[in-house]
């Protein structure tokens, strides 16, 4: 009898922490959530070509860059699984993306693929936020990072812009991008360059500086020299 409790008990534990272990990985929920506090960079964000990936996927759509690439041009590529991992955001992650029932809020390179999936560090701006407002007070940007909030980037950029057979980057597996720099060389993908390059990025505008410490972003002090003041938005 001691012994089946003790197994019991034991499995109890178990199973408590595969429960806890799961809920720890956050969920992608978009764009929808992030923009009604960040306004400005939702609006600067359509205008990219991140926003527009999605119609790329359409028939007749960059038809002669398809070609170049040995795709068709006349096929409908937007619930191809090969093409949907890079021009939507979180496909394959709990909340992101799925094919079968097209989220609109989830379509195009959004918020979430660089920034990381929001469930849980956007609590954390809303109660920083909050205790900002009331009384000055900061919050270290470590904790963002315990709840899932992205600074380094340049992984995340590597893993859709460096994705191909014989790229330099290390983690390249399948199903890669149809376009390397042998397809054609502007293709090519630096990413100090591109994180400059203000037709792919959203604006920056000024923070609070309700977050501080590390990890703080390369660029972020250039970035933030030059931006300018935002409209936050409403709560949801
Ligand atoms: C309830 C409002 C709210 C929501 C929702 C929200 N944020 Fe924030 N966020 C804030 C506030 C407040 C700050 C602090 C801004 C400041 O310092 O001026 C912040 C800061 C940030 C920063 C800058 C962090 C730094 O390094 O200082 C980023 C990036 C960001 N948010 C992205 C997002 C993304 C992506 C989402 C959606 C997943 C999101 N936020 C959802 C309120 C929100
Ligand atoms: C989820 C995949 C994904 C991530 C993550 C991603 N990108 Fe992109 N990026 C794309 C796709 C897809 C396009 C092409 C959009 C289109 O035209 O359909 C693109 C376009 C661009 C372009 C424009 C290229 C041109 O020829 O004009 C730049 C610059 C760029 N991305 C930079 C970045 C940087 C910098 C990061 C990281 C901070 C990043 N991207 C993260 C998928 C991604
Ligand atoms: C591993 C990530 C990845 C996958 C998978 C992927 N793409 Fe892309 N795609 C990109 C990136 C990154 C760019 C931007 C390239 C640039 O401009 O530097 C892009 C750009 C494009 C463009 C615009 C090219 C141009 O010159 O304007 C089209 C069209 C496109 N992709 C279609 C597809 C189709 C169709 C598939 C599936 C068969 C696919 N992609 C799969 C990452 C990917
Ligand atoms: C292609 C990658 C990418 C996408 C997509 C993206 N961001 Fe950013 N975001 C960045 C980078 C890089 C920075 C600069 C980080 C820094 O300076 O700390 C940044 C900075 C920010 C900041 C800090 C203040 C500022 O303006 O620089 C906020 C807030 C923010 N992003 C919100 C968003 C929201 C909301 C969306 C979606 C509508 C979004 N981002 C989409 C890459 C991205």
């Amino acid at each position: 009898m001691k012994k089946l409790v003790f197994a019991l008990c034991a499995s109890a534990v178990l199973l408590v922490t595969l429960a806890t272990t799961a809920e720890a990985a956050p969920d992608y929920e978009g764009r929808k959530k992030c923009g009604s506090c960040h306004r400005s960079q939702l609006e600067s964000w359509e205008k990219t070509a991140h926003a527009k990936a999605m119609d790329s996927l359409a028939p007749k759509a960059k038809a002669a860059a398809k070609t170049k690439a040995r795709l068709d041009p006349n096929k409908d590529y937007r619930q191809d699984v090969d093409c949907v991992g890079c021009h939507a955001t979180g496909f394959d992650h709990e909340g992101g993306f799925d094919p079968k029932a097209p989220n609109k809020y989830l379509t195009g390179v959004g918020c979430e693929s660089c920034h990381g999936a929001g469930s849980d560090y956007r609590l954390l701006h809303r109660k920083a936020g909050q205790a900002f407002e009331k009384k000055q007070q900061t919050m270290p940007r470590q904790q963002l990072v315990e709840a899932g909030q992205e600074f380094g980037f340049e992984e995340r950029c590597n893993a859709c812009h460096l994705n191909y057979e014989g790229s330099p980057w290390k983690g390249a597996k399948k199903p890669y991008t149809p376009f390397t720099p042998k397809v054609d060389a502007r293709y090519h993908f630096d990413y100090a360059r591109a994180v400059r390059n203000d037709q792919a990025m959203h604006e920056h505008f000024k923070l609070d500086k309700v977050f501080t410490g590390p990890p703080v972003p390369s660029f972020h002090e250039e970035f933030q020299s030059k931006a300018t003041p935002g409209v936050k938005g409403r709560e949801d």
